[in-house]
């Protein structure tokens, strides 16, 4: 596995691939890698020749008072995990050779971001469509690899492939859960261990609104009014959003008809979690 930093390197390794014939996957990360992490390299493994993971904490997608600064930063831990994955590159690069002095691009995946964790959060998709855009355009990758932990971010990027028109297939890879139902992510070492024992509570109660789905119920409001008593039951989370949208459009649902995702972000403590579940 090699680690490299700068884009002239990356392109050389990449050349080399291409010229073979190989297919290349791509799975853009934050970091502090995870189970869940890891289960999307295994996927670009299985699916394609040569596997490239990005590791970049890409500041555009954070808002002030986000936490860029302490956002958990292990290079050598994360470089073990993938050598030991099987992963090809490493392509970890310094914020200076992503966005050098003079960058001025902007990508904006409208309709699909606004919502949700877009409405409560300005900027955030547009930093992550325009890191992806750029990571698109540096590997050209023939597959990428998105969970479906973050929901609305895979459905803004699935509409940013389709638009772009480039000949490349994004792969939603199931959410990858604790046993006790946590979705794995790297702010859960925010936690305390107190906090950690209630985190899964947030789950349950997505699980509360599949289950009546599964029963028949169509009506999203007898969802939300479910979910969100369940949630309260657990007095230690501060509920700060639940939706219930369209998978595809992210526009909220009233009738369920469709397939659908129906999502929640809470506040344990400081730390805030979010997580969904698709009803279909
Ligand atoms: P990050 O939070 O590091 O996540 C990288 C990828 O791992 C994303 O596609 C995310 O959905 C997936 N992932 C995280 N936890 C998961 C879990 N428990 N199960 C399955 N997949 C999981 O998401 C980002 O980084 C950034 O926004 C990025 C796309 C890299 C752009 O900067």
């Amino acid at each position: 596995m090699k680690i490299i930093s700068t884009i002239s390197d990356l392109r050389r390794e990449l050349a080399a691939f291409r010229s073979r014939g190989e297919r290349i996957g791509l799975v853009p990360t934050m970091g502090a890698l995870h189970e869940g992490h890891l289960t999307l390299v295994r996927r670009s493994l299985a699916q394609t020749d040569r596997t490239v993971v990005s590791i970049f904490v890409n500041p555009k997608q954070f808002g002030p008072g986000e936490d860029f600064a302490r956002y958990p930063r292990n290079l050598k831990a994360d470089s073990e995990l993938l050598s030991a994955s099987g992963a090809d590159i490493v392509f970890a690069p310094e914020v200076d050779e992503m966005y050098p002095a003079g960058f001025s691009l902007s990508v904006t995946v409208a309709g699909v971001s606004n919502g949700m964790e877009g409405a409560r959060r300005p900027g955030h998709f547009t930093g992550v469509a325009t890191v992806v855009t750029r990571l698109f355009c540096l590997v050209l990758p023939d597959a990428a690899f998105f969970g479906e932990k973050d929901g609305q971010q895979l459905a803004v990027i699935q509409r940013l492939a389709t638009d772009l028109g480039l000949p490349l297939t994004i792969v939603p890879v199931p959410t990858v859960r604790e046993a006790d139902g946590l979705a794995l992510s790297s702010r859960n070492l925010y936690l305390s261990p107190g906090e950690r024992e209630k985190a899964p509570h947030l789950y349950r109660s997505l699980l509360t609104g599949a289950e009546l789905f599964a029963k028949g119920c169509r009506e999203a409001s007898e969802i939300l009014v479910a979910v969100r008593a369940s949630l309260e039951n657990e007095p230690s989370f501060r509920l700060d959003a639940l939706d219930l949208v369209d998978l595809e459009t992210m526009e909220p649902l009233t009738l369920l008809d469709r397939p659908a995702m129906l999502a929640m972000a809470a506040f344990l403590g400081k730390t805030r979690l979010i997580d969904n579940v698709r009803l279909r």
